[in-house]
């Protein structure tokens, strides 16, 4: 008997393979779901009537005009809801705002609450027509006040849900002490950091038809295709079981597709039963930019109480997030953040509050990080003022507070493992020459006026499940075909990361076959149910689960017919790489020869496999518990370069080390690496969401999505990337109790791009070490850099204008 992590001899996992569909993603001929519009010949197209306002009360709604433009089927709106009228889960999301009756105008109706919002979708013959019912749409509003802005929520008391608390110790004494201590100091701040458009390259999608036998059946580019289809039989008023959902194959989710697709996929759904035909709803750019919840932006208050030497003493701060309209996932995601506060440093007091913010913008969501990133940017700012504060060099400041083993964090955990975050620490100080590179920068820095380099190290240490213990749970459907062949289905979805290729991997390990032997097909509710969300990165874990324990069913049967061909115990069948042997004894025999006879002796040759991941619980009331199976760990240095003409940086190297146990798939973990790491440095350096919320002209602002598209908010690209970029996987990183010893690697690595923006931190202070004359104060070490989040070059520009005194440059309000 195998445990789950231990591996054969010779296994396909660890081996290093191109992503399942590299071929057709780098030809352009892999599909998606927008792709299969002309598979359905009469197929309808979709557009939505959005609110021109932040926030009103719908008074009237005439759509005789757009039935009257020629191409125009069928106007949906709230009156056409059999079902429950909500797209979500927390039944604060209506479909369709409510619409006052045609017979009774002027009668209150439902509230729009963000500019965008859709009050009722158009059907027509194209796009065009549709786009042209929506413009002849007559809706009627009443203006309410709304909330544009987190510091405008917070000072009106704009909050959804609950507020929860984490509480270590008494930060509030341990506080005091530190003010009376003279060996220690104390510190406090407000720090407001902005959220972040997910830019997938495919916006939502869907495509409903009702088929055959009665069926609806919907194409959706989805991360959870189990809620989808639970949002869409909630809406029609029909069970789950006449619901199928697939989930094709994503260009991206990165979060912004786990709750955000399920109304777009509700109105395809609902226009195909009303209208017997086939519905198209896919987004625009800029109506995905414009509709669509992004990163929740959040603000933070903190005072945290430190040691002269730099440890940490207490901390006590309050998260609030952007929430947006409605809660969507805001929720799970501030308890991520809040358990992602400490990162990987030990606080032995500490209070952590938590709200949400009720503004009327886009409904914030799940993006990769779920919270973590927001948690963590708040002490790794911390970490990188205290650092200036007392003069010290910030790597040494953050590794005095690495957590030890034995340590356990806010909510009570214990730290497993965190020897592994020393290794990689010490990995990439030796193989990024840290050390020769800092003097090199320091001197480059002395004899540089205009431009400065800095290098920073920043930790990453990153819970792996699910918070709320009941997503940990993962399904498989396996099926051997007569001649050998092996079809995998799992709860999973791809979207780029390669999920599928692993799954692969696992059943060739677990079957013993060649990888192509193997294929995965797209992700449906009809062949696995109940399913989690493909998120919290732990997709590999619960379905990997799941199909090692599936094809573990259908290979303890072919053991025995094996057994009984070779002449020998079952125990002693080895399955590798399609071949069939056994200790002992002479001879073999193939794959495909014991699969045949398993099917002529009428052995079953699939299985359906399930996983839940064990020994986890949480308390969210007292935000207490166990609610990860392990850490995920990494380490970056990242070296920029800084001009204090513009402000811009360029990124001159980037080392990392990252523990992805024993990985799966080496390259596709590169990957995974590489491309979290530029999103989160997309993140934090250049992606600047505007709102039109008056802060420019002092008015009130209209609420409105200011960078809705490329030309306005722009996203890393290949002439970001930094030039010399190494990564390497922490060696002997095995995690026993996780399939084949791997560990998650979705979402971590994008909280190392902190390197990038703490370097920053410490290029812009070089430029007032240079104290040059008659501009100014000239501050050296006990300057505390303030950067505002994102750290774009104008932001960075103001930074340096601040550190050299120059502040009559300063814009008023910035
Ligand atoms: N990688 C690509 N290429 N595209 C994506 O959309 N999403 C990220 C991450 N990596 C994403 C990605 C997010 S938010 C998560 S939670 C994980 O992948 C989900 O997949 P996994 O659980 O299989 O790692
Ligand atoms: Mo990822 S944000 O958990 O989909």
């Amino acid at each position: 008997m195998s445990s789950l992590s231990q591996r054969p001899a010779d296994p396909v996992v660890g081996e290093s393979h191109a992503h399942e569909s590299a071929a057709l993603h780098v030809t352009g001929t892999a599909l998606y779901t927008d792709d299969l519009v002309n598979r359905y010949p009469g197929i309808l197209h979709a557009c939505p009537v959005g609110s021109p306002h932040a926030h009103a009360r719908i008074t009237g709604l005439r759509v005789d005009a757009a039935l009257g433009v020629p191409g125009v089927v069928r106007v949906l709106t709230s009156a056409d809801v059999p079902g429950v009228n909500d797209a979500g889960t927390k039944h604060d999301e209506p479909l369709f705002p409510v619409a006052p009756p045609a017979d009774r105008p002027g009668t209150p109706g439902g509230e729009v609450m963000f500019v965008g919002h859709a009050v009722c979708w158009v059907l027509a013959e194209s796009l065009e027509a549709a786009r042209e019912g929506a413009a002849a749409v007559e809706v009627d509003y009443e203006p309410l006040p709304a909330v544009l802005t987190l510091t405008d929520a917070i000072a009106r008391g704009s909050f959804h849900g609950a507020r929860p608390t984490m509480l270590r110790g008494d930060a509030a004494s341990a506080l005091r002490t530190a003010a009376s201590d003279p060996c220690q100091r104390v510190m406090s701040g407000t720090f407001e950091f902005s959220g972040q458009e997910h830019f997938y390259l495919e916006t939502q999608a869907s495509v409903a038809v009702v088929d055959e036998s009665g069926q609806i059946f919907i194409q959706c580019s989805t991360q959870h295709p189990t809620e989808t289809q639970d949002i869409v039989s909630h809406v029609l008023g029909i069970p789950a079981n006449a619901v199928t959902v697939q989930s094709l194959r994503m260009g991206g989710g990165f979060g912004g597709k786990e709750m955000q697709p399920h109304g777009y996929a509700a109105v395809a759904a609902l226009g195909a039963v009303l209208t017997g035909r086939p519905v198209r709803v896919r987004l625009s750019r800029a109506q995905d930019m414009v509709m669509t919840g992004k990163r929740h932006g959040f603000h933070s208050t903190w005072t945290v109480g430190y040691t002269d030497e730099g440890r940490l003493t207490a901390l006590d701060v309050t998260l609030t997030a952007d929430g947006g309209w409605s809660l969507d996932l805001s929720e799970p995601v501030l308890a991520r953040a809040m358990c992602h506060i400490d990162n990987a440093y030990r606080i032995p007091d500490i209070a952590v509050h938590g709200r949400i913010a009720l503004c009327h913008r886009t409904s914030q969501t799940a993006f990769r990080g779920f919270g973590g990133p927001q948690g963590m940017i708040v002490i790794e700012d911390i970490m990188g003022r205290i650092a200036q504060d007392l003069g010290l060099p910030a790597r040494e400041v953050r590794r005095r507070n690495f957590y030890r083993s034995g340590d356990r964090t806010p909510y009570d955990m214990p730290v497993r493992h965190p020897e592994r975050l020393e290794a990689a620490w010490d990995q990439v100080l030796d193989h990024a020459d840290v050390v020769a590179r800092e003097a090199e920068i320091e001197a480059f820095n002395a004899t540089h006026r205009d431009r400065k380099r800095a290098l920073a190290m920043t930790p990453v240490k990153f819970g792996i499940s699910f918070n709320l213990t009941a997503f940990n749970q993962g399904g498989a459907l396996v099926l051997v075909y007569k001649d050998g062949s092996v079809l995998v289905n799992h709860g999973g979805t791809e979207m780029g990361q390669g999920l599928h290729t692993k799954m692969m991997q696992v059943a060739a390990t677990t079957l013993g076959v060649p990888l192509s032997m193997v294929r995965s097909s797209p992700t449906r509710t009809d062949k696995v149910p109940n399913t989690s969300a493909t998120a919290a990165s732990s997709g590999a874990d619960l379905n990997g689960g799941a199909v090692k324990d599936a094809c573990g069913q259908i290979i303890s049967r072919l053991r025995t017919v094996a057994a009984s061909r070779l002449g020998v115990n079952p125990a002693d069948v080895r399955f590798s790489r399609g071949r069939v042997t056994a200790l002992g004894v002479p001879g073999s025999l193939t794959w495909e020869e014991v699969v045949a006879t398993a099917y002529s002796q009428r052995v079953q040759l699939s299985a359906s496999g399930f996983y839940r991941t064990e020994g986890l619980h949480w308390d969210a009331s007292v935000m207490q518990g166990e609610p990860f199976k392990y850490f995920a760990y990494g380490v970056a240095a990242a070296e920029v370069e800084v001009s204090r003409f513009d402000g811009s940086c360029a990124l001159r190297r980037v080392d990392i080390v990252h523990d992805v146990g024993d990985s799966l798939s080496p390259l596709i973990d590169l990957g995974q690496i590489e491309g979290g790491f530029v999103q989160g440095a997309g993140w934090l350096t250049l992606e600047d969401l505007r709102w039109d919320d008056g802060s420019h002209d002092g008015d009130r602002g209209t609420g409105r999505l200011t960078t809705a598209g490329a030309s306005t908010y722009k996203i890393p690209s290949l002439s970001e990337l930094p030039p010399v970029f190494n990564i390497e996987l922490l060696d002997k990183a095995h995690e026993e109790g996780a399939v084949y010893g791997s560990k998650a690697v979705g979402e971590p690595p994008f909280m190392l791009a902190f390197s990038v923006r703490e370097a920053l931190r410490q290029a812009v202070a070089a430029f007032g070490d240079a104290g040059e004359p008659g501009v100014g104060s000239g501050v050296g070490s006990g300057t505390v850099v303030e950067l505002p989040s994102p750290a774009t070059p104008e932001a960075v520009f103001w930074a340096v204008q601040r550190v050299r005194g120059l502040r009559s440059l300063q814009p008023v309000s910035s």
